[in-house]
């Protein structure tokens, strides 16, 4: 069997660790059940690129335990929890991971997965996707070269065998939406960030909590009646305000979408743009999935001691080459924080080197909301088999959704009331009026 990961020796503490998740993932246990039972994947090769953590686990035994052989990379070089990679291992999954790969190894481990010749690919940012469709196209890049040297097998007989995949986040489903507009898109896709069971709790209440948690443990700083400046009010951005203001703080959005910015007026937020909220902020959290939200201009305006973070899929909200520019010393003072001593005197904290916060400085979102997160991409890999759909990005049916909000609210013992049929046939008919 074939993986890399830092250290197999890790492997009890890592088990634990995914007992503690799937007591807290009972939708997904469900389908555990009824997918092992019936083998649904039995024969089947699962290529995947997500987080390494304990809740990431408990989705790939339960393809394991379907039947499928899984290969499994990192989707971002700080996320990896090292003893869950190497309990993973144990269970019989091809792992190629670990916390604070270099450039090489996090582009080496993808070549690695495609080369295991998945028959459906799982991904969180479309690393994984985009590399299989630049070396398809043949397109130039370092990675591509890397993975040329890594892979046997021809890339249009590699992607013949892929029977569609998934993308967990909405970076990534940006990305394969641009790339199917192009029509070059090479096989179906469900955009699993997509649900309404996925993105109104994981991006929203997910990342609201595991974002401030990495803050809070990188730092330990206290929230009540600091400025927390949040760039983006999109379900993240919500979800990070919402909760800032429970713990104490004065939040300020900053949104260039004019709705999005109105909604956030009206949910009680002080609104402006990132040149007035630079000089106030304490605290700077990035969620809109754009590049040099946070620049120059912005960072030689900020108090001393103003502290950055960022909750996009990827390092580049926060323009590090600006700050390495206008800086005179960078120094790590703890870990994960990096001091910057400005020209002008004045010193920023970047945390996490400016990585998802979430993951490189706490554990990822809770387990109880990617449990209904991965019942989506499970239920997605059984949708992509047991149809022929076309190269396109797909939406997982309501009907999904509603059975996975369905089996949340049994398991946490919460009735809902039913329509009766006199309410239904109103609700579906034209004729009553005043
Ligand atoms: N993305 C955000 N939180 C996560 C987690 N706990 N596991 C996997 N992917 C995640």
């Amino acid at each position: 069997m074939e993986y890399k990961v830092k250290d197999i020796s890790l492997s009890d503490k890592g088990r634990l660790k995914i007992r503690w998740a799937e007591q807290h993932m009972p939708v997904l246990r469900e389908i555990n059940n009824i997918f092992s039972r019936k083998k649904v994947l039995k024969g089947i090769r699962i290529g995947a690129c997500l987080h390494v953590t304990k809740e990431t686990a408990v989705l790939v035994k339960v393809f394991k335990h379907a039947g499928a052989e899984v290969a499994l990379a990192a989707s971002n070089p700080l996320s990896t929890q090292d003893e869950v990679a190497a309990a993973l291992v144990e269970e019989g999954i091809h792992v190629f991971a670990w916390r604070g790969m270099s450039w090489n190894d996090y582009y080496d481990a993808i070549a690695r997965v495609i080369s295991f010749s998945p028959n459906i690919t799982l991904d969180d940012g479309a690393d994984l996707t985009g590399l299989i469709h630049k070396l398809y196209y043949k397109e130039s890049g370092k990675e591509v070269d890397l993975a040329l040297k890594i892979i046997d097998e021809q890339p249009d007989k590699i992607v013949s065998g892929i029977r569609g995949g998934t993308e967990e986040t909405t970076t990534g489903v940006i990305r394969l939406r641009a790339l199917a507009k192009e029509k070059r898109l090479l096989y179906p896709i469900i955009a699993v960030n997509d649900s309404l069971t996925k993105f109104l709790f994981d991006n929203r209440y997910g990342t609201g909590q595991s974002c401030l948690d990495g803050i809070i443990r990188v730092t330990n700083i206290l929230f009540a009646g600091k400025n927390v400046v949040v760039a983006g009010y999109g379900w993240v951005g919500r979800g990070i305000a919402l909760r800032a203001r429970g713990l104490g703080a004065r939040v300020i959005i900053v949104e260039t979408d004019p709705i999005k910015a109105l909604e956030a007026y009206y949910d009680g937020f002080y609104v402006t743009n990132m040149y007035e909220a630079s000089k106030i902020g304490d605290i700077f959290i990035t969620a809109t999935g754009d590049i040099n939200v946070i620049r120059k201009e912005h960072f030689v305006r900020m108090k001393n001691g103003a502290i950055l973070a960022n909750a996009g899929h990827f390092n580049v909200e926060i323009s590090i080459d600006d700050l390495e520019k206008i800086s005179q010393k960078k120094e790590k003072i703890r870990e994960n924080i990096t001091e910057y001593i400005l020209h002008n005197g004045r010193k920023i904290y970047l945390l996490a080197e400016g990585r998802l916060i979430n993951l490189a400085g706490a554990e990822g979102h809770p387990s109880e909301v990617m449990d209904m997160s991965f019942s989506n991409q499970a239920l997605a890999v059984k949708y992509l088999l047991s149809r022929k759909l076309s190269r396109k990005v797909y939406v997982l049916p309501r009907n999904i959704d509603n059975r996975i909000a369905l089996l949340k609210l049994k398991a946490l013992g919460v009735k809902i009331e039913k329509l009766t049929y006199e309410q239904k046939k109103y609700l579906s008919s034209w004729e009553a009026g005043t």
